[in-house]
């Protein structure tokens, strides 16, 4: 039995990845911001002696440092930084607030960055410590794109950031990557994706399952393959 920690839990992939992780038997800790939109979360921690529950926001260094203090001295074996915004409706050539794409940048950005490295007390306690940073083939340099300026921008950084995490946590023995979930049907996705939440989680569990060290610092997709930077 390994030990998750996944936030943005109460909906979307990462309430599937919840879901996926105690059908695999293992425990887990995961994050939501609002009770009230968390009723699904906390029913299944109630039928759940594997989940707990931990409110955070994660867009400011308080809400970070408190999910930290929340977590000190248990060890994890996988983080999923999964809490993610698509910014502003308004994001192409004609305007972007930019305010609303620093936003952006904090929680989809930023916000790993930090809970990764203040989470690695934890994360060393495991025998095969992982990272895993949800980010999205949106954020892909050596895919041809347009618009939704915000997002792209978040989601290429954080790739950078995890590679650079990767290198420099190598000795550690600490493996970590970002991770495109597909087109996933959420609130964010849209009915119309391709894949469902449960399809998605199901493939990122299974291969972060049998992540090695010589995946590291590598870019994947939900289904296990290599996707180009
Ligand atoms: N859906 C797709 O097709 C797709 C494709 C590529 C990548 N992704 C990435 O996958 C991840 C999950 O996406 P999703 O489709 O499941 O999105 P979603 O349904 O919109 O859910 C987003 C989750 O993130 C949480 N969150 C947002 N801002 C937060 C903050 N400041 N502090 C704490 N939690 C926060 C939300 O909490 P609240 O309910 O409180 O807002 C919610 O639990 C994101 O990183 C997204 O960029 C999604």
């Amino acid at each position: 039995m390994e030990t998750y920690l996944i936030t943005g839990a109460n909906r979307g992939i990462g309430f599937a990845l919840v879901q996926q992780c105690l059908a695999n038997g293992h425990r887990v800790i995961a994050t939501y911001r609002d009770k009230a939109s968390a009723n699904a979360l906390f029913e299944l921690a109630f039928e759940s002696g594997l989940l707990t529950l931990v409110q955070a926001e994660l867009d400011t260094e308080a809400g970070i440092e408190g999910l930290v203090g929340e977590l000190a001295g248990q060890a994890l074996d996988v983080l999923i930084n999964n809490a993610g915004i698509m910014g502003p409706d308004q994001q192409d050539l004609d305007g972007l607030d930019s305010a609303a794409w620093l936003a952006t940048f904090t929680i989809n950005t930023v916000a790993p960055f930090h809970l990764s490295r203040l989470l690695l007390p934890n994360l060393l306690q495991s025998a095969r410590p992982r990272i895993i940073t949800i980010s999205s083939q949106m954020g892909s340099l050596a895919r041809q794109s347009t618009g939704s300026y915000a997002y792209r921008s978040s989601k290429a950084a954080v790739n950078k950031v995890m590679q650079v995490m990767a290198t420099e946590l190598a000795d550690q023995g600490v493996i970590v990557c970002p991770m495109h979930p597909g087109w996933v049907q959420t609130d964010m996705g849209g009915m119309e994706a391709d894949i469902s939440a449960q399809q998605s989680a199901a493939g990122i569990v299974h291969f972060v399952q049998s992540l090695s060290m010589a995946q590291s610092g590598r870019f994947w997709t939900w289904q296990g393959e290599e996707h180009p930077w």
